[in-house]
């Protein structure tokens, strides 16, 4: 029998331990954001995507070469069928520490308690605007009721943390920012602001003319509440403040203003099976034709993981002024 070697690490050839992977377990989505997709999207064919089998005996493989921790993304994950049970296998892998999804919220009214209950403790929700005009025009499909709802579900559900992302575009919702930290701050929810990455081409604005710098919500903010700097390290992109008014946190994701490559410790399953070693860059490998060609085989699978570290770059390229370099659109990566 095969017997765990749980003192494994993974290391990239910059000195960089891999103790995350975000899944994504799904290219398809309900809602259609204009940052992350095209309105018209073609979606993978069922037989593309990696099965709930496959995709857990590939979370076995990463903790047991040391992966503490894993993201469930999408598109959206929670659209993905039976995505509860695949939820509650990877919660029971030993010596993985925490689970996490990063949802749209909407199916949160339906799934909030299953979700908790299969072993995810903790959960980031998008939320780019309070105002249901203006979020129906961000993510095209969406109802600005249902994700509140799903909020307040997954706040009944009794996650131990709640967390909100908003992508915050110039002239379309920067103004909402004050707001926004309000209603997380009175939730007793962190929030963090993203700035918009080049993935994908869209057809909805000029990403270049819609670039609204972490400096300038932070500025913004600062007219309103007293943001403390923090030293704390999630092993995420964010950087911290703690609100004073609020005693809750404002996370900054800016991989333009502030780029955080070089303390990466996270590596990306696309819902087909690819394993990319960077998120602005197109270095990957095919775990699905590890898994297809060899099934049931965590060995194999852990071999062309650890053969994966020679590959990963050292950080992305982003540049709005130019023509996306990156092709695949957000959803199939997961952010
Ligand atoms: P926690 O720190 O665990 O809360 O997670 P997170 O902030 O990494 O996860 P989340 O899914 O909430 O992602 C928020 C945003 O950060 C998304 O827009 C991601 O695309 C972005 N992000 C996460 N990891 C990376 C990364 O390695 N590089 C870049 N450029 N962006 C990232
Ligand atoms: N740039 C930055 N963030 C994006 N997201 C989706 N597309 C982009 C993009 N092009 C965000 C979503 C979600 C997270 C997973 O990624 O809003 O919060
Ligand atoms: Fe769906 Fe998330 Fe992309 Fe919006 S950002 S379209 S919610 S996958």
């Amino acid at each position: 029998m095969h017997t765990t070697n749980t003192t494994e690490k993974l290391i990239d050839t910059f000195g960089r331990r891999i103790n995350y992977v975000r899944i994504s377990v799904t290219d398809r989505c309900d809602f259609r954001c204009v940052y992350c997709m095209a309105e018209d999207m073609t979606f993978l064919p069922r037989a593309k995507i990696l099965t709930l089998e496959e995709l857990a005996q590939i979370s076995r493989a990463f903790v047991e070469l040391g992966v503490e921790k894993i993201r469930v993304t999408g598109g959206e994950p929670l659209v993905r069928r039976n995505v509860v049970k695949l939820l509650g296998d990877i919660g029971k892998l030993p010596g993985l520490r925490e689970l996490t999804i990063t949802t749209n919220g909407s199916q949160l009214p339906r799934l909030a308690k299953q979700i908790r209950a299969a072993g995810v403790k903790r959960l980031n929700i998008s939320l780019d605007s309070l105002d249901p005009e203006l979020f129906r025009r961000i993510t095209r499909t969406g109802e600005l009721s249902q994700v509140l709802n799903g909020l307040d579900a997954a706040r009944e559900a009794g996650f131990d943390k709640i967390k909100i992302n908003a992508v915050i575009l110039k002239n379309r919702n920067h103004h909402e920012v004050v707001d926004l930290v309000q209603f997380a701050g009175s939730r007793g929810m962190d929030i963090s602001f993203i700035e918009e990455m080049p993935l994908g081409v869209i057809d909805d604005h000029n990403r270049e003319e819609s670039y609204y710098s972490s400096d300038e919500i932070r500025r913004d903010l600062a007219r309103k509440f007293t943001l403390v700097p923090t030293t704390e390290v999630t092993g995420g992109p964010s950087r911290y403040f703690s609100v004073a008014e609020t005693g809750t946190k404002v996370g900054f994701i800016s991989p333009h203003s502030h780029n955080f490559c070089d303390t990466c410790n996270r590596v990306r399953l696309t819902a087909e099976g690819r394993l990319l070693l960077c998120l602005g860059q197109e270095h990957s490998i095919d775990l699905r034709q590890v898994v297809r060609t060899h099934p049931g085989d965590t060995e194999k699978l852990k071999q062309a993981i650890r053969d994966s570290m020679s590959i990963k770059p050292h950080g992305h390229d982003f540049n709005l002024q130019e023509k996306p370099l990156i092709f695949r659109h957000m959803n199939a990566t997961g952010g």
